[in-house]
């Protein structure tokens, strides 16, 4: 079976300072039974790259710029930028993006052409809001942010990179999704991307994310179409990320 994958999104969270002793936990421990993935705030990118890069712990960006060429952009940090300083992997499309940033679907597979053409695999991250759940829009939703990545990038975009599942709702708040909610979404994905390649439908790693826990987290990763989870709050303390790490068998 293949290895599950457990990446960390630290959002606006963090110093230097933890950011060095959260690798330096994660890299002791040496979680080898499944696949690990950081993704601190930039300023810390090269940090982390340094003390993890070399324990096999994966490394990404929470955002990047759409254009590819560097360029009179203030603010904006390209994806040759990112992997510059040590990163392989990218969020795109995160819900606090989508919703403080106001990115769109179009917006969003842009970035993501734009994370493939610097060399970064991104991680799609796609969930619905409470209200689009409670007026049974989930599938459309997620079929909508998907499909506008398959539009701009086609399927052979999925070949190496990830859809991370973050319902709006569950984020933060404590209410994580349930299995079986998960499971639906998880499978419908993956339905989605089986009409253009069964191949890559298979090979595509589907990550849950939204308030995972020690105590959820391996009941979420053996539903079958979970390969994986993307923990924000609970990354943040070294040994809730590990527990989490050590569910994901
Ligand atoms: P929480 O784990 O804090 O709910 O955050 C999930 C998330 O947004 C990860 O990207």
């Amino acid at each position: 079976m293949r290895k599950k994958i457990v990446a960390a999104n630290w959002k606006m969270y963090g110093s230097r300072a933890m950011a060095k002793s959260l690798c330096t936990a994660i890299v002791a421990a040496n979680p080898t039974h499944c696949d690990v993935l950081i993704c601190p705030p930039d300023p810390y990118l090269s940090d982390v790259a340094d003390l993890c890069g070399v324990a096999g712990v994966g490394v990404g960006g929470q955002n990047l710029s759409e254009h590819i060429e560097p360029g009179a952009y203030t603010g904006e940090v390209s994806a040759a930028m990112l992997a510059d300083c040590g990163a392989h992997w990218v969020l795109v499309g995160h819900s606090e993006r989508r919703h403080y940033h106001a990115e769109s679907n179009e917006l969003v597979a842009r970035k993501f052409a734009a994370a493939l053409a610097g060399g970064l695999t991104p991680v799609l991250c796609v969930g619905e809001k409470l209200a689009q759940r409670q007026a049974g829009e989930t599938d459309a939703v997620i079929a909508d942010q998907v499909g506008a990545v398959l539009d701009i990038c086609g399927i052979g975009a999925f070949e190496a990179g990830m859809i991370a599942y973050e319902p709006v709702w569950a984020i933060g708040t404590g209410h994580a999704a349930t299995p079986q909610q998960v499971q639906h979404v998880h499978a419908f994905i993956r339905s989605q991307l089986e009409k253009e390649d069964a191949r890559i439908a298979r090979l595509t790693r589907l990550l849950y994310g939204g308030s995972v826990k020690a105590a959820n987290a391996a009941e979420l990763f053996a539903q079958p179409d979970v390969d994986g989870g993307l923990i924000g709050g609970a990354s943040l303390v070294a040994s809730d990320f590990l527990e989490i790490c050590a569910a994901a068998r």
